[in-house]
């Protein structure tokens, strides 16, 4: 059976980008694979959390993994920081990743460009952690939105060199994964790009948002004075609402605005009215279980430990023959 791993950072709650982007996918995908789905606790040290938020942050993501419907009895869910054998990967791997292709990476232009006070070593080597936790499994499918490819391609070339280096075929190549014909990219509020926790206030829908958030999220959300010729392309700060819709809503309901839009009778009001609504529809059922799941420290406990050990397992016979491969003997 092939292996699946996939993991999203704890820098806060997730949002709907996060859960159409890649845990709608590992839903599905525990029921035919071999899926290891983790807390990236370690990525998430680059952004210099208070002890307390670090902890918070992996509860927010591990609770909102099982409110949409991860079945640890299904799938292996784990704390990136509970393996440790995934940091010795990564240290290897960073003695064959070199400063020309970590600084080309996009992710790490954007971070640069965006945080100019805090390009750390870890930022730089982001790509080369994330390697580290897919090919420890030998994944070979990883569920993860759009912007992800890239560091896909980048986990590709480390696992690639070590196997040239030492001349094996150790590690087999691990490639992005979506049951949609495209990898999702979910757009923000804001038109501006992609919804992203760190894109700007508003610009984000959370899982655990309640009703009267989304409302006043959804309805701030910037439109134009409206379409002044019949089927006239839609512009950056229109497409997106569409594009969600499409994403929350039912076809019929998607077609009735656009047609609307293409006839230039659109109502913004009634029509962000509409998402609200539909975007409250698809996450009902998750918000009260979050809230459930939330306060049953025991039953976390209980995930946490038992998806720990089976990760290890993995991890440490990964490693154990990595370090055979590589050279370390005991005398
Ligand atoms: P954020 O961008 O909010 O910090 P992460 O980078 O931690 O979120 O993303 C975690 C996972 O969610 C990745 O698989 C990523 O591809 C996916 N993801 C995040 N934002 C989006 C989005 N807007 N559209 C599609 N997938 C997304
Ligand atoms: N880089 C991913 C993100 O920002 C999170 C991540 C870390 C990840 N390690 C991974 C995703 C391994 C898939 C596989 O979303």
């Amino acid at each position: 059976m092939e292996t699946v791993v996939s993991g999203i950072r704890s820098t806060g709650k997730l949002h709907l980008g996060n859960y159409y982007g890649a845990v709608t996918n590992f839903v599905k995908m525990q029921n035919e694979y071999n899926c290891y789905f983790f807390i990236a606790d370690l990525h998430s040290l680059t952004t210099h959390p208070t002890p307390a938020d670090l902890h918070g942050n992996v509860k927010h993501v591990l609770v909102e993994y099982l409110a949409a419907g991860i079945d640890p009895e299904k799938a292996t869910i784990y704390v990136q920081s509970d393996i440790p054998e995934i940091s010795e990967l990564y240290l290897y791997l960073n003695m064959n990743a070199y400063l020309g292709e970590l600084e080309r990476s996009t992710s790490f232009k954007d971070k640069v460009r965006s945080q100019p006070d805090n390009v750390n070593a870890g930022l730089l080597t982001y790509p080369v952690l994330m390697a580290a936790d897919i090919i420890i499994h030998k994944a070979t499918k990883v569920p993860v939105g759009k912007d992800q490819e890239q560091h896909l391609e980048m986990a590709r070339t480390f696992g690639n060199r070590f196997n040239r280096m030492y001349n094996v075929e150790y590690f087999p190549e691990p490639y992005a994964f979506t049951f949609s014909e495209k990898l999702v990219k979910v757009p923000g509020l804001d038109g501006k790009g992609k919804m992203g926790k760190s894109e700007g206030e508003g610009n984000a829908v959370f899982l655990s948002d309640t009703p009267e958030v989304i409302r006043k999220k959804v309805m701030r959300a910037v439109t134009d004075g409206g379409p002044t010729e019949e089927n006239q392309a839609k512009p950056d700060a229109i497409q997106n609402l569409f594009d969600l819709m499409k994403i929350v809503s039912s076809a019929d309901t998607y077609s009735h605005f656009d047609e609307l839009y293409n006839k230039c009778q659109i109502r913004y009001g009634d029509f962000k009215k509409q998402l609200a609504e539909d975007m409250i529809v698809a996450t009902n059922p998750l918000r009260e279980r979050i809230n459930d799941i939330a306060s049953n420290s025991d039953y976390l406990r209980k995930v946490s430990k038992l998806g720990a050990e089976k990760a290890r397992a993995s991890a440490s016979k990964t490693l154990e023959e990595v370090r055979k491969i590589i050279g370390f003997k005991r005398f």
